[in-house]
């Protein structure tokens, strides 16, 4: 597999609000990577609007196609590879990064590897740490999904457990929301929280010792309650004290995770784990626990396509190409074992 290991391959991301394009070689060596944020034109809408979406990754996907293989210093003869994110996400605006996939593929006779965005989301500390010891447990918390997975080896993956309702991103951002903090919430959150006492409001922390689920529903109504209630409460010490609920959560159920498993390692990803607080307890946790924790840079943990073209080599060599007969995936689940 000589060849496999140095090949150059174009990752394109576009599932939901970031049209994102990359160039990594090898599985984990990044040549670029473009990041356009859709975000500013969804918040006076306070989430993201899915037509709106298709249409701006349609106006900016040349440009960061272009962007990306300006910045690795390539251009479209010198790629292996062209893959994309095929699922889950908005059905529209995951259409847009295929077809341009598909559309290089054709172009310069290579294939094109359709890529499942929650696994990107599991490899993305590959990309800063390529010798990550498997079996590991990945606490995997976005806007969409909040899991935690056994990774026994690479593309073999067991859930143990899943949100029931609300994903730990969605919470944040619908507490953002109510508080006139806008969208995203996360990061709005996680910068008053700074200043905010998290022991200042005891919120409920759900399902705690019912196995791996999660529910945030419940967490985001008492916060929606106790603000209507008390509408003059210092607003960063209720987002830390939403955030410690959130955060208090995810690492008792990860940490008890990996003890069980008994994980080489813990780590995290999806955008909720660019959050200072979590990021910060997982470290904590794990050396306590004597557990190796990788927490990878933020911009690996938010979307991007540099995930999805790591994610596309580890596919490429073990399953081939994907057809270019296949189509958009928006409820494609995780591929599990057992
Ligand atoms: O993985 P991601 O970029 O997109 C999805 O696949 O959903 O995750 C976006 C989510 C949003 O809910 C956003 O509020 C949250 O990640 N997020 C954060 C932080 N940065 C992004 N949540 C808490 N703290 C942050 N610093
Ligand atoms: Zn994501």
């Amino acid at each position: 597999m000589v060849i496999l290991r140095s090949l150059r391959i174009l990752g394109i991301e576009t599932s939901c609000d970031e049209t994102a394009a990359a160039v990594v070689e090898g599985g984990s060596m990044v040549c670029s990577s473009v990041v356009a944020s859709q975000a500013e034109r969804h918040a006076r809408f306070g989430g993201v609007v899915p037509e709106i979406a298709s249409r701006l990754h349609v106006d900016v996907i040349t440009d960061v196609i272009a962007r990306a293989l300006v910045e690795a210093g390539l251009d479209f003869p010198e790629l292996d590879a062209v893959a994309a994110t095929h699922g889950p996400g908005l059905a529209g605006a995951l259409l847009v990064g295929v077809s341009a996939a598909k559309a290089i593929a054709l172009a310069h006779g290579i294939p094109y590897i359709g890529v499942n965005h929650l696994e990107a989301h599991l490899y993305a500390a590959f990309l800063e740490e390529p010798d990550l010891v498997l079996p590991m447990v990945v606490l995997l918390a976005s806007g969409g999904h909040t899991m935690i997975v056994h990774m026994i080896d690479h593309g073999r993956y067991v859930v143990l457990g899943r949100t029931v309702d609300d994903a730990a991103g969605e919470c944040f951002d619908k507490v953002a929301r109510f508080a006139g903090l806008g969208y995203p919430g996360g990061p709005a959150i996680d910068r008053l929280a700074i200043d905010g006492d998290p022991t200042s409001i005891r919120f409920p922390r759900p399902m705690l010792d019912e196995g791996y689920d999660f529910s945030f529903s419940g967490l985001k109504t008492a916060v929606i309650n106790h603000v209507r209630n008390h509408p003059d409460d210092d607003l960063p010490d209720l987002c830390a004290s939403v955030q410690e609920a959130i955060v208090d959560t995810l690492v008792i159920k990860l940490m008890r995770a990996a003890r069980e498993v008994d994980a080489k390692a813990v780590v995290i990803g999806g955008g909720v784990a660019a959050n200072t607080a979590l990021r910060t307890r997982v470290l904590d946790e794990a050396a306590r626990a004597g557990i190796r924790a990788f927490v990878p840079a933020r911009w690996l943990c938010t979307d991007n396509a540099a995930m999805i073209a790591s994610v596309a080599w580890w596919r490429l060599h073990s399953d081939g190409p994907t057809s270019l007969a296949s189509g958009a995936y928006p409820n494609l689940r995780l591929p599990v074992v057992g």
